[in-house]
């Protein structure tokens, strides 16, 4: 009898295979070195995850290298195989920032894309070289960009009172005399210009930037004043422009459209005597979260935008710009897993049947925020029937604390170890200490071997910052 796991994984007697669509992660449910070992258990990275969970705790985050070494590499091999010109990948760093993943995706020769200081230093922290360091945001602080500067690092300039901050800085780093040669390019402050596309796609309203109706970046309506600005200053060295219209989408059309699109803005800005040189599209690539989701390929998302690009410069009679993009999700989301135990359950009658887990929306916060949903499997339970529907609960003491309604799972008992598929990106990146709850550990597989990446919080770390006023303490 063959029937359909959760996974997609095909149950044929005794054992779940892992049915693959493609190679391209973001397209698999489980990382790509999933498989059911002897005792029917999930083992990912050739770590058997209920001994991962024995030797590290739970929660636990568990990233297989392989599948994210993977997609750095689809992304990598679709620019050279498609793209004329130079190129470069960012890895969108707000999906999942710490010094292992940084590492990783700097190892493989990507970029990271910084949305902080923090985020920053911890780029910086794992030896990624500044030159390959691109810093967003809609609303930098002044010590922000000047630890951008100071570091040497790209800006992606978002707004007016960016800019003017910027040009304000340099001056004032130009007047102690640290910019001597304030007319020597690698001395002046290498940025982007961040512009709103005007160009819609299906994904949720939270994650949608490239509408109009954005705070993200400067107004199609500006564009003018813009490049005329920043054309004048001698301190700013802007080499591109850059644009981000969403996240989890699946539709082909938008990014071609904004290729398109940011090949006129190249040639506007040639007009006001600013020769731009490079061109970041941004992220956005959708994944699979459950079963009926059908997001391109790396290689389907990388190709259309190379060849909408190369189409364009070729009729405008441009020379082709280094092509930069910045996936996040793609990148990692699947290559990630979040293993738990569960505890108590609770049966309505004829309405629901809870069944909790050790975690909750402090380590995904993703369900509650955006109704997000997650596929589970019962990681020592491979092979059995899925009998039951459940929703799985969090921990929180709060009612919306639901990481998944009606999961198809097997039936289950306190102490089994339930892994939740496609983690990897913004749960720990987004993870907090609701309800003091410390967060989880994370680890690192592959070929048989777990190495911890980041350890797991203790009760000291969660009163580490809090400060109890002498006049306060009995
Ligand atoms: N570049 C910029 C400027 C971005 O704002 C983002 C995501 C990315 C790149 C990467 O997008 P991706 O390839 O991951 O779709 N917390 C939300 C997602 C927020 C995305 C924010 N920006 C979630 O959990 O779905």
């Amino acid at each position: 009898m063959v029937s359909t796991h959760p996974t997609g994984v095909q149950h044929t007697g005794s054992q779940y295979l892992p049915q693959r669509r493609s190679n391209s992660p973001n397209q698999e449910l489980l990382p790509l070195t999933a498989r059911v070992n002897g005792h029917d258990f999930l083992e990912i990275g050739g770590c058997d995850i209920t001994t991962l969970v024995q030797q590290f705790g739970s929660p636990l985050y568990i990233l297989d290298e392989e599948t994210l070494r993977s997609a750095c590499q689809q992304y990598r091999d679709a620019f050279k195989q498609y793209y004329q010109g130079e190129s470069q990948v960012l890895y969108a760093s707000k999906a999942w920032n710490c010094l292992a993943v940084c590492a990783i995706a700097n190892s493989e020769g990507l970029g990271i894309d910084v949305a902080s200081g923090g985020e920053l230093y911890t780029a910086l922290a794992a030896g990624v070289s500044p030159d390959k360091i691109y810093f967003h945001g809609n609303n930098k602080s002044r010590a922000e960009l000047l630890y951008a500067i100071e570091v040497g690092c790209t800006i992606v300039a978002d707004n007016w009172y960016e800019l003017h901050t910027l040009v304000q800085l340099a001056e004032e780093q130009e007047s102690r005399g640290a910019r001597e040669q304030a007319e020597n390019s690698s001395l002046r402050t290498r940025i982007l210009l961040r512009l709103t596309p005007g160009i819609d796609c299906h994904t949720h309203e939270y994650i949608r930037t490239g509408h109009l109706d954005s705070k993200f970046g400067f107004d199609p309506g500006d564009l003018d004043e813009v490049f005329a600005f920043v054309s004048q200053q001698p301190a700013l060295n802007c080499v591109g422009v850059h644009a981000h219209i969403g996240s989890q989408i699946f539709e082909r059309q938008p990014h071609r459209d904004l290729a398109a699109l940011m090949v006129q803005w190249v040639t506007k800005a040639a007009s006001y005597g600013l020769t731009l040189t490079e061109v970041d599209v941004g992220g956005g690539l959708g994944i699979t979260y459950i079963q009926s989701d059908d997001p391109p390929s790396i290689e389907e998302w990388v190709k259309p935008i190379c060849e909408v690009i190369q189409e364009a410069c070729a009729a405008e009679n441009l020379p082709l710009p280094k092509l930069l993009c910045e996936p996040g999700r793609s990148l990692i989301a699947n290559a990630g897993v979040t293993a738990y135990t569960i505890g108590s359950s609770k049966v309505i009658p004829d309405i629901r049947t809870y069944v909790a887990v050790d975690g909750g929306l402090s380590d995904n916060p993703r369900p509650i925020t955006y109704e997000s949903v997650y596929r589970a499997v019962v990681a020592n339970k491979m092979s059995s029937p899925l009998t039951e529907t459940v929703t799985i609960a969090g921990k929180h003491c709060e009612s919306g604390d639901v990481l998944i309604k009606n999961a198809q799972l097997p039936k289950t008992e306190p102490g089994d170890i339930l892994v939740v598929m496609g983690t990897g990106a913004y749960n720990y990146s987004m993870a907090s200490n609701y309800n003091r709850l410390p967060r989880p550990a994370a680890v690192v597989v592959t070929n048989g071997e777990a190495n911890l990446i980041l350890q797991r919080e203790t009760y000291q770390d969660l009163i580490r910052q809090d400060c109890l006023p002498e006049r306060l303490k009995s």
